[in-house]
């Protein structure tokens, strides 16, 4: 029976970690030992070749904690309460199966997957709690929860540009998707209604340097025109959105399956912080 108590203050979660020697991985493992989550194990790709690489977890030390590829995710949930994970989108696959598997709560932030992905994610779903946002900064979650949904003036033509960093794999990026789809959701007034409808939104993606993310929204007419950019100016935005996500999450104490958002996980607590 699931368990819907009311959350109350709760001992901080014991995690298991995927990418935790990645950007975005290392980031979160640093707040988390900020906030003394204990780090329950970590899940690697490229195998450790000695104790000590040049790239090893920020855990990783005098207290070994156990690490596993994902044949042995399994035994490394074990114990666990809660599995973060920050690799790419297709490598989940091999890994969130086995965390549903195992029944554990999931905040997940890989990009890249596609509509083919949709049917076995809503298994997952079936199985456990899960968080899987392609944006967590606070920034992005306030452009879309708060600004895009509003109705926009008639005859505006919409589009989406997106840059990164030249090692992103996925294009465009899960952010940009996110950012088109509120765009073509119902944003039509009453005016709009017997016009022709509005073409498709166009997304463009570049890939240059080491940028960590900008987003550009266009919204135009032949007379004027509206530019909305989000800027990332550091990558640690994201972790921290994950953390309040996973906290989020832990802390309601409720273990139906189902997909949580960041916005519902945060309005349960009183709204974007
Ligand atoms: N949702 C968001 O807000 C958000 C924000 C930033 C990034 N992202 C996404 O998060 C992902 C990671 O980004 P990043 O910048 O941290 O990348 P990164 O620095 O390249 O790190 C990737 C990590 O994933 C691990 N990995 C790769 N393939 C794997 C596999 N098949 N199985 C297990 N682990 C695997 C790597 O493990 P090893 O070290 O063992 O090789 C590495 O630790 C990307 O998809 C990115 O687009 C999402």
């Amino acid at each position: 029976m699931p368990n819907t108590e009311p959350a109350s203050p709760r001992r901080p979660p014991r995690v298991v970690i995927a990418g935790a020697r990645g950007r975005l991985g290392r980031s979160f493992c640093e707040i988390a030992l900020r906030n003394h989550w204990p780090i329950h194990g970590w899940v690697h790709h490229r195998p450790t070749v000695g104790s000590v690489r040049p790239e090893t977890p920020p855990f990783v030390g005098a207290d070994s904690v156990p690490s596993a590829d994902a044949e042995g995710l399994a035994d490394l949930l074990r114990g666990a309460d809660l599995y973060v994970s920050a690799v790419p989108g297709p490598a989940e696959r091999a890994l969130l199966p086995r965390v549903a598997q195992a029944g554990i709560p999931a905040v997940v932030a890989g990009t890249g997957l596609d509509d083919r992905d949709t049917e076995w994610i809503d298994r997952i779903v079936e199985r456990i709690p899960l968080v899987w946002e392609p944006n967590y900064s606070i920034g992005i979650q306030w452009l879309t929860q708060c600004v895009l949904r509003r109705p926009l003036p008639p005859g505006f033509d919409r589009g989406v540009v997106e840059v990164h960093h030249r090692g992103k794999a996925d294009r465009p990026s899960g952010t940009a998707r996110i950012l088109a789809q509120s765009l073509r959701s119902d944003t039509t007034t009453a005016e709009d209604r017997g016009r022709p409808s509005p073409a498709p939104v166009d997304v463009a993606s570049l890939r240059v340097a080491d940028v960590a993310g900008v987003h550009q929204v266009w919204l135009t007419t032949p007379e004027e025109m509206i530019r909305i950019e989000h800027v990332v100016l550091d990558r640690a935005v994201f972790a921290r959105g994950m953390f309040a996500a996973a906290s989020a999450l832990w802390e309601q104490n409720d273990s139906t399956p189902g997909r949580r958002s960041l916005a519902g996980l945060w309005s349960a607590r009183g709204g974007i912080p």
